[in-house]
C-alpha cells in the first residue's frame, strides 16, 4: 500500500486488528526484511514501513536524517489513525525509535530495540560512511552489498542458508542510490542517545542477536542496562538480522512482551 506523507510516497503494510507494532527496517533493507513477522498479524495490527529511500517508497535526492524518517512516520500513522504504538526497530531502525523518541514521546507506549546501539558514530565510522557513500554513488548497491553482506548473518548461516544469504542480498541490491547515501549521511549525523536511556518511561524490550558483529551483545546490554526496566532477550545463532535469521525465536520474544504490557499502556 502506498500513503502520501510529507511530500512524497511512502510504502507500508497494515495486517491485523489490535495492539499496533510498527516496523522500522535495517541499513539499507525496506519493509519485506519483516515479512516473517507478519505471521504476528492473528493477534496484533503489524504496520511495516517503508522508510523514503527504499523498497515502494520515493526517494528523492536530498535530504535524509532520522528526525525526517520520524517525521514521515509520524504522518503515515496519522493517516492509518494510530496515535500510539509499539515500535520495533533494528539497527537504522532503532537509531530512528531514539529519534521518535526525542520528537514525539507521545506515540509511543512500548520500545523494542533489535540489534542497535546507543551511541552516536565515531570519527573511523563517519569517515566509512563516507567513503560507502562515495563508492555507491559510483558503482550502486554492489558496494555496499560487498562491504556488508559477510557481516549480517551468523557465521554459520553462509554455510547453511544460502536462501537467506540471497534473500538478504537481493534487498539490499534494490536499494536506490539516493536512499542508500541518504541513510549514510543521516546515522553520520545522528546524536548520542546514551544520555536519553535513564530518561525512557516506555516499556522496553532490547534484543539481539548472540553472533552479532555490527551491534554485538554487548552494545544491547548498555541499551537494556541504561534504560529502568528494560528486559533483554539473547537469541543464539542469529547474526544482526536477528529477525530473519531466527524469526520463531524473535516474533516469541516480540509477542510475548507485546501481550504483557499493562492494560493502561496497550
Ligand atoms: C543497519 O543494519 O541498519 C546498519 O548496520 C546500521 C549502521 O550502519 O550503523
Amino acid at each position: 500500500m502506498i500513503h502520501q506523507a510529507n511530500g512524497i510516497r511512502l510504502g507500508y503494510t497494515d495486517r491485523g486488528a489490535g495492539l499496533p507494532l510498527v516496523f522500522l527496517h535495517a541499513f539499507p533493507l525496506n519493509r519485506t526484511m519483516w515479512t516473517d513477522q507478519e505471521a504476528l498479524s492473528s493477534r496484533f495490527r503489524i504496520i511495516t514501513v517503508d522508510l523514503r529511500g527504499h523498497g515502494e517508497s520515493d526517494a528523492p535526492a536530498w535530504r535524509y536524517s532520522l528526525e525526517q524518517y520520524a517525521a514521515d512516520v509520524r504522518q503515515l500513522l496519522g493517516l492509518l489513525g494510530v496515535s500510539r504504538a509499539v515500535f520495533v526497530g533494528l539497527s537504522m531502525g532503532g537509531y530512528l525509535e531514539f529519534a521518535l523518541y526525542r520528537n514525539c514521546p507521545d506515540l509511543i507506549r512500548g520500545l523494542v530495540f533489535a540489534d542497535t546501539r546507543a551511541e552516536a558514530d565515531g570519527p573511523e565510522q563517519v569517515k566509512w560512511r563516507f567513503d560507502l557513500a562515495q563508492r555507491t554513488a559510483a558503482v550502486g548497491p554492489s558496494a555496499v552489498i560487498d562491504d556488508m553482506l559477510p557481516k549480517l548473518l551468523s557465521p554459520g548461516a553462509y554455510q547453511r542458508r544460502p536462501d537467506l544469504v540471497e534473500r538478504v542480498k537481493s534487498i539490499q541490491a534494490a536499494a536506490p542510490v539516493h536512499g542508500i547515501v541518504g541513510d549514510l549521511m543521516a546515522m553520520a549525523e545522528r546524536p548520542d542517545s546514551t544520555a536519553l536511556l535513564g530518561s525512557i518511561a516506555v516499556p522496553t524490550l532490547v534484543i539481539v542477536g548472540q553472533e552479532d558483529v555490527l551491534t554485538p551483545p554487548a552494545d544491547a546490554e548498555r541499551i537494556a542496562h541504561g534504560i529502568p526496566g528494560a528486559r533483554l532477550v539473547t537469541i543464539p545463532d542469529a547474526g544482526h538480522l536477528s529477525n530473519m535469521e531466527q524469526p520463531d525465536q524473535f516474533n516469541r520474544a516480540l509477542a510475548e512482551f507485546a501481550a504483557g504490557l499493562p492494560a493502561a499502556s496497550r
